[in-house]
């Protein structure tokens, strides 16, 4: 049998995943024929039990290669490795979200030109298949929108906090020791892990490439007890979610109160709820981080790699950003930040003074903008008219409006 060779670049969390199970799945038509790591003495030889270090062997196990699988942590490199792999042709399996995300229509148009296959499953949402949903099964459906939890460490520390009243430094920790997050965990924190996972999806499902700069992006850093108890104590939870409408065009990234079958999805879970045009709503839940959960992806794209042609079915399009009024709950860090809101905020339903908070009903854009004058403010979504009525019923104190 005429195995395929394959070349492994990286061997943290994903590398390691990915490796457990060829080695459990013993499978005749792949030959893993190196294991590229930039730090030998990080890893200990049972750990890398085949490897090329310098750069001759490196360029002889690349030319041998019909697969390379990247999973560096090290945006250049990967980059390079990406651009390089698809250049020669060969078939490209990737868990380099960041990488991915910021050069998209590069990555897109070299593989377009080299006829190469490219897949990166394990890029979001980990071991749940949504990449192969939307290019494969749904094809030709439109997709209309889509809500997602998309960052398993940040829900998580989310999950510990709510339930076990775990600090949020002491949650992280954990996080990082399940190996949930990334090397750089602000990434997993501030929401851009999330945009750049958002920005994948979209691609999938529409052929849309967007710019995750150009995008409002609020994490879960500045969250307080006071916000996660607020969202208990009122059958709430707060998600990090990455939304997209895409027939209204409104992309963005913000923790949200909610109480759909989101709320359900906890610790390193993630879940996409997927609006189509004839299939309606699907809601795909599954493990989103971690060794099994990104290994599982990989070796699923290096099966699917032997089957399929291509991997993106929709013809590439410019992105249009569109501004949206919602609600918002809003808590700032600063007083002196108060007179910033009024300028950019245009109603101010709510202001809690107890709790320091207010309840607004704002543009994305004009938050976008409150976020660079504002830093360290936190900022909520309010999804649903529900917790819009909650929030103001039960609020005291103070209402204005412009
Ligand atoms: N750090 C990522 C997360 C890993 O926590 O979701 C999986 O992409």
């Amino acid at each position: 049998m005429n195995k395929k060779k394959i070349l492994l670049y990286g061997f943290g969390t994903v590398g390691k995943g990915f490796y457990h199970i060829y080695q459990d799945k013993k499978n005749p038509a792949f030959e893993l024929i190196g294991i590229i790591v930039k730090n030998l003495t990080k890893h200990s030889p049972a750990d890398v039990p085949i490897h090329a270090y310098n750069t001759d062997n490196e360029k002889i196990l690349f030319s041998q290669a019909d697969v390379i699988i990247e999973c560096t942590s090290n945006y250049g490199e990967g980059r390079d490795i990406i651009l390089n792999a698809l250049e020669n042709g060969k078939t490209v399996i990737s868990a380099s979200k960041k990488v991915l995300a910021e050069n998209l229509s590069e990555i897109i148009q070299v593989r377009e030109k080299h006829k190469a296959k490219l897949l990166y499953e394990a890029a979001a949402a980990a071991s749940i298949p949504v990449f192969k949903a939307l290019y494969q099964h749904f094809s030709d459906e439109k997709i209309k929108n889509f809500k997602a939890i998309l960052n398993g460490t940040s829900n998580f520390i989310l999950t510990k906090m709510e339930a076990e009243g775990l600090s949020y430094t002491k949650a992280l920790e954990q996080a990082q020791q399940l190996g949930y997050a990334e090397a750089d965990p602000f990434l997993d924190v501030s929401g851009w892990d999330t945009a750049y996972k958002l920005t994948l999806l979209t691609f999938a499902a529409t052929g849309i490439i967007l710019n995750p700069h150009q995008l409002f992006i609020e994490g879960i850093d500045n969250l307080t007890f006071q916000d996660i108890y607020l969202a208990k104590n009122n059958g709430l939870k707060i998600k990090l979610l990455a939304i997209a409408d895409i027939e209204k065009e409104i992309y963005f990234v913000c923790p949200a109160f909610v109480s759909d079958e989101l709320a359900n999805i906890d610790e390193a879970f993630n879940a996409i709820k997927i609006e189509y045009e004839y299939a309606k709503s699907q809601f795909y839940a599954g493990r989103g981080a971690g060794k099994e959960a990104t290994g599982s992806a990989i070796w699923g794209d290096l099966n699917l790699s032997q089957n399929i042609l291509d991997t993106h079915t929709k013809p590439v399009q410019k992105a249009t950003l569109t501004n949206t009024y919602g609600y918002w709950f809003i808590r700032l860090n600063e007083p002196s930040y108060t007179n910033v809101l009024y300028s950019k905020v245009k109603e101010i339903l709510t202001y809690n003074k107890m709790q320091n908070y207010y309840i607004v009903h704002a543009s994305l854009f004009s938050l976008q903008e409150l976020k660079k004058l504002a830093p360290n403010t936190q900022i909520i979504r309010i999804e649903h008219q529900e917790t819009l009525k909650l929030f103001t019923q039960q609020s005291v104190s103070y209402s204005f409006q412009f």
